[in-house]
C-alpha cells in the first residue's frame, strides 16, 4: 500500500467524469488499498478515486471504524431530505450547509465484481452522495448558492 496524493479544488482533474471500472483486478484492489491508507492518514470519512487523480468510479467510506468499497455505484433510490455540514479533503479548512436526500439506496459493485446493494441513512446518506458526486465532476460547493 502506498499514500496517495490528494488533489484539490483548483486541479481540472476534479471536474471530469469518471469511468466505469470494467477490471476488478489487482491495479483495482492496489487503488483501493492505497485509497484506504490514504484516507486513513486524513481526517476524512470518505474519498473518491478522482480525489487521487484517478478517473474511475470508485469511492470509500469509513463506517465504525471500518471501510466499506463502493465500486461503479448507482444511487437508484432517494427519499426525504437533510441539510447539515459537509466538508471535502479536496477543499481543504472550509466546511458549508448541503441539503441531500435523507435516504439514498446504491447499488454497487465490491472489488471482486460482485454485485451489492446498500440503503443508508443521515449521515451515510449524505455521504455516499458526496462521494457519488465526486464521479460526476461535481463538488459539494455546486449545491452551495452564493457563498463558496
Ligand atoms: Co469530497
Amino acid at each position: 500500500m502506498a499514500l496517495r496524493k490528494i488533489i484539490t479544488q483548483e486541479n481540472d482533474i476534479l471536474r471530469k467524469i469518471s469511468k466505469p471500472v470494467t477490471r476488478f483486478d489487482e491495479t483495482l484492489w492496489d487503488l483501493l488499498d492505497d485509497m484506504k491508507e490514504t484516507l486513513i492518514k486524513s481526517t476524512g470519512v470518505g474519498l473518491a478515486a478522482p480525489q487521487v487523480a484517478v478517473l474511475k468510479r470508485v469511492f470509500i467510506l469509513m463506517v465504525n471504524e471500518s471501510y466499506i468499497e463502493v465500486i461503479n455505484p448507482k444511487i437508484t433510490k432517494t427519499s426525504g431530505v437533510q441539510t447539515g455540514p459537509e466538508g471535502c479533503l479536496s477543499i481543504p479548512g472550509k466546511q458549508c450547509n448541503v441539503t441531500r436526500p435523507n435516504k439514498v439506496t446504491v447499488d454497487f459493485y465490491d472489488r471482486y465484481g460482485n454485485p451489492m446493494s446498500l440503503t443508508a441513512v443521515d449521515f451515510m446518506a449524505r455521504a455516499i452522495c458526496h462521494e457519488n458526486d465526486h464521479l460526476d465532476g461535481v463538488l459539494y460547493v455546486d449545491h452551495v448558492k452564493g457563498k463558496n
